[in-house]
């Protein structure tokens, strides 16, 4: 029996090694092909030879496996500088340190750095975490939650490891983030049913509109998540999971049964 299934784990190791292999051709190939659109660019030219000094928040790989790295957010896109002068001195122009006040990476600008592109930064301005990040420095910013490398989407138990460094764990916020993403996934499963219930014949329409209401509902819980005004996040959220069961019902009821053979 052992011998067995050591063979087993050595045949499936190198089918692995094998797999390995190729897919490390492959992805080879990928980065040595331009990706469309990108342009040159100093910083990831000079930074992808260069250690990570012993200091840095986030490696050059990091950046590198990235949503940011993949929709080309480059370094620049962060921390400033010139990407189009390959000369260090003249790149790093405006690139500070996170810990100067006026780095554009300094933990209290880090939100108005991020918010250059995520809408994210108008409701989390209205939250006591930036209240209190910018008057005693004691709020989260962005990368607190985020990750260094700000792309990390927390998953329910990271979270609660997160929030739980500053203060009690928040029950109702986690409970709502739970809401929105179990309505998020019925959304659109629900979406799918009612395609095939129109095909089929089916009158839709009352679904239709609970399942518009859910989505509009459920829009308004996400927009409102980072203020962190958490019982005005908790009824849009509820609200949408409501409705979202309403057009369960109601897609339910109206199914046509089977025609007989
Ligand atoms: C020709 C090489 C070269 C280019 C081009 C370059 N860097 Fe650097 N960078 C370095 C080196 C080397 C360091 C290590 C620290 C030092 O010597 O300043 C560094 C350090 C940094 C740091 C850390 C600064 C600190 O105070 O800890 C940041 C942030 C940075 N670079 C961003 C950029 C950005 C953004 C660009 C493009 C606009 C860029 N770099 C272009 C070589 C380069
Ligand atoms: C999405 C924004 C973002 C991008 C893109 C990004 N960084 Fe950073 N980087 C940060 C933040 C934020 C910090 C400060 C981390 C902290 O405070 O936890 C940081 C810290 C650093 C540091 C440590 C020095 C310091 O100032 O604290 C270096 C070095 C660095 N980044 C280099 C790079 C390089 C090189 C690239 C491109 C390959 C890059 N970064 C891309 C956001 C970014
Ligand atoms: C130059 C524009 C730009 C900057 C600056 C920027 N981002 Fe992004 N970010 C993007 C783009 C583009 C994506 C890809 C996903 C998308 O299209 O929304 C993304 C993705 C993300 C995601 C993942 C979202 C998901 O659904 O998986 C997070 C989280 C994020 N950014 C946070 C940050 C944080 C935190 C900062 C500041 C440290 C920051 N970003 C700075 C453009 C930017
Ligand atoms: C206290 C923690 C915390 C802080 C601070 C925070 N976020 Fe988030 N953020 C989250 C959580 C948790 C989610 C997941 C929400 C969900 O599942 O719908 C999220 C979601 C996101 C997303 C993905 C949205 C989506 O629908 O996929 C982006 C982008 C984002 N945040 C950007 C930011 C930016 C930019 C800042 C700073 C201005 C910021 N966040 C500050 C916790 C935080
Ligand atoms: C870096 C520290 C820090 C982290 C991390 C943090 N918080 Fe907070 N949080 C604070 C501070 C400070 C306050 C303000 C407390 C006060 O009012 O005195 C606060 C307040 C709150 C409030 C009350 C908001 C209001 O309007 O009254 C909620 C809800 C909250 N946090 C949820 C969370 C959640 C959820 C997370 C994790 C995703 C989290 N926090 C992570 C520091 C933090």
């Amino acid at each position: 029996m052992r011998g067995l299934g050591v063979e087993l784990v050595r045949e499936r190791s190198a089918w692995i090694r094998g797999g390995v292999v190729i897919a490390g051709m492959v992805l080879g190939v990928l980065l040595l092909w331009p990706l469309p659109g990108a342009e040159a660019n100093s910083c990831i030219d000079c930074h992808k030879t260069l250690a990570d000094p012993s200091h840095v928040k986030h490696s050059f790989l990091e950046w590198e496996q990235s949503v940011h790295a993949k929709k080309q957010v480059t370094c620049n896109s962060c921390h400033g500088g010139d990407p189009a002068k390959a000369e260090k001195k003249e790149a790093h122009a405006g690139v500070l340190n996170s810990n100067n006040p006026k780095s554009r990476v300094f933990y209290q600008t880090i939100p108005k750095t991020c918010g250059t592109c995520h809408e994210q930064y108008q409701a989390f301005q209205k939250s006591r975490h930036y209240m209190m990040l910018q008057k005693t420095g004691k709020g989260p910013n962005c990368a607190t939650c985020h990750g260094a490398m700000a792309t990390k989407v927390l998953s329910l138990k990271e979270m609660q490891e997160t929030c739980n460094l500053c203060h009690p764990k928040p029950y109702q916020a986690y409970e709502v983030i739970a809401i929105i993403r179990k309505t998020a996934l019925s959304l659109s499963l629900l979406k799918d049913a009612l395609g095939a219930a129109k095909q089929a014949g089916s009158p839709v329409a009352v679904a239709e509109a609970e399942l518009g209401r859910a989505q509009a509902d459920l829009s308004l819980a996400k927009q409102a998540w980072h203020t962190f005004h958490i019982k005005e996040v908790f009824v849009k959220g509820i609200s949408a999971y409501e409705h979202a069961q309403a057009a369960k019902n109601e897609l339910d009821r109206v199914k046509t049964p089977k025609a007989s053979p």
